[in-house]
Order: C-alpha cells, then structure tokens, then sequence
C-alpha cells in the first residue's frame, strides 16, 4: 500500500490532490480542521481508504500525538510499499503593510505556513525512521517566497523559510541510507479560495489586487485539478529530490 499523508484536504489543492489519489493501491490521511465528506464518499466508491483526521495544525505541540495515530495506522500493514507527506496547507492573510500586523495574526500565519510544516517533517522523519521504504515530503510554498509585492510581507517571508528549511532538510538526507526525499513546490496561480480572498482585498490595504482580478478575469488561474496533477507527477517521479526547491511545475 502507498501511504500519502496529507495537510489541508478539505478544499483547494490538497482536496484535488487526495481526491486523485483514491485508488486500492493507496491509503490516503487526510488533516483538516473540517472534514471532507466527498472524499469518504468517493473513497467507497473506489474501494481506497482514507482517514480523516480533524486537526488544527495551529496546535504545534499535539503533532507528535497526530504521528502517534499515523503510526498506528501506518503499522497495520506489515509491508508498506511507501510513505510520503504533503504539506499544503496555508493561509494568506494578514496581507497589509507590515506596521499594521498584530502579534497574533503574524503568529498564525508563521505558525501554520512555516512552524507547522517543519513540526510535521520532524515528527515524519522520526516517525517513519524504522521504515526502510520509499519516503518523500512535498511542501507546497509559493512564487511569493521569491516575487515580493507590498502587504504580503508575512506569507512570502513564512513560504522564503519553508523553502530554506526544505533545502537544509535535503542536505541533512543526503548522507543517510535510506534518505528521505524533500521538495519545496511553487504550484502556480490556483483558483481556489485562497485566490478570491485576494480579490476582495481594498486596494489600500493590497495595491496591487488589480493584478489578480486581472489573472482571474484572463482565465490564468489553473484548476486545482490540473495542478495536482502536475504536483504528483512531480511526487512520483524518479528525480524528485534532487532539486529541493522546483519554481515551476
Ligand atoms: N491558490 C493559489 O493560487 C496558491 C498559489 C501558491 C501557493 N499556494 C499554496 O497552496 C496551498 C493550498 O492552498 P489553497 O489555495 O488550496 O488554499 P485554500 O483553498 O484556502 O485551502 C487551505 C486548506 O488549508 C487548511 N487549513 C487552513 N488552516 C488550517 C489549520 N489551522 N489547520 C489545519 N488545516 C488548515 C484548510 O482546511 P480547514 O479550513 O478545514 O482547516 C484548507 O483545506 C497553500 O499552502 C498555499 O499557500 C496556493
């Protein structure tokens, strides 16, 4: 069985990625605040399993006790043929210009888009360690790590760490056996609800919202289905890991 363990699954990119990911051969662990009924649905309708885990990746501390429940499932199967975790989710907001950030909202965002994939990754690499199969972490960051635009200080500076954090996680890797394969991911411009939230910032507080009505209007968001696709062809591919950061799918 293929294992995917994946944040932030119940809409946007990573509902895409498990929906494609339902099939007999995988079991997919799916992490949300809000569960996905389509998903248990069509999970039965393709004879895949998949667990959903309610879970606010906010609570940093109970990652370990989430990969204590992993485990468990996970060690069900004598032989799992391979292990893999997605980090997707994320938030945008606050997007202002830095003097206006709280202490909070900054917190939440650093927390869920930087602090919670680390943690995760962590608590993977010790998790899975007495597996010795196939193990690969995708994070999913953002061209805003590299592309700056005013007010968007907080969520380019959260996505520039988990790309830096993926790079050292790779060069740790590299000298182990059984080394486990990372990459951090720019999936594009996605319509999802990440990109309406955008378009409803004030111009004051986003100058350059225009840009994104604009993208939108001109029909260059992807699909959420066509980018999981693309996300795990790039997964599944036999090279993936030796670039940890992939600006373009
Ligand atoms: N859309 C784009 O154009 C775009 C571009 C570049 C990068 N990205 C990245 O792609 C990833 C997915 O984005 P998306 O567009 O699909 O966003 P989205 O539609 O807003 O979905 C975000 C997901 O994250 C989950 N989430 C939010 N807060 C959470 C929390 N505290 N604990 C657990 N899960 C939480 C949400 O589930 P719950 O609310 O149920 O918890 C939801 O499933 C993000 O990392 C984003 O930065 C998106």
């Amino acid at each position: 069985m293929n294992y995917y363990i994946i944040t932030g699954t119940s809409r946007g990119i990573g509902e895409a990625l498990a929906l494609q990911l339902l099939a007999p051969s995988s079991h997919i662990i799916c992490i949300s605040r809000t569960l996905n009924p389509r998903l248990t649905e069509l999970a039965t309708e393709r004879n895949s399993a998949c667990t959903q885990l309610a879970f606010d990746l906010l609570e940093l501390k109970q990652i370990d006790s989430l990969f204590d429940e992993i485990v468990r499932i996970i060690g069900q199967d004598h032989q799992p043929n391979s292990i893999a975790l997605i980090n997707n989710a994320g938030m945008l907001s606050p997007v202002s210009p830095a003097e206006r950030l709280d202490a909070q909202a900054i917190a939440d965002n650093v927390t869920l888009n930087l602090l919670a994939p680390m943690t995760m990754t962590a608590a993977f690499l010790r998790a899975m360690e007495a597996w010795q199969v196939d193990k690969r972490i995708l994070n999913v960051s953002s061209g805003s790590a590299k592309f700056l635009l005013p007010g968007q200080s907080c969520y380019s500076t959260s996505k520039a760490g988990l790309d830096t954090f993926s790079k050292s996680v790779n060069v740790e890797q590299q000298t182990k056996s059984h080394r486990v394969k990372i990459a951090s991911v720019y999936p594009g411009m996605i319509d999802t609800q990440m990109q309406s939230e955008i378009r409803e910032l004030d111009a004051e507080t986003f100058p350059h919202v225009g840009l994104f009505i604009q993208a939108a209007e001109q029909g260059q968001l992807q699909t959420p289905a066509y980018t999981a696709e693309k996300l795990l062809a790039l997964l599944n591919s036999d090279d993936f890991g030796s670039e940890p950061l992939v600006e373009a799918l």
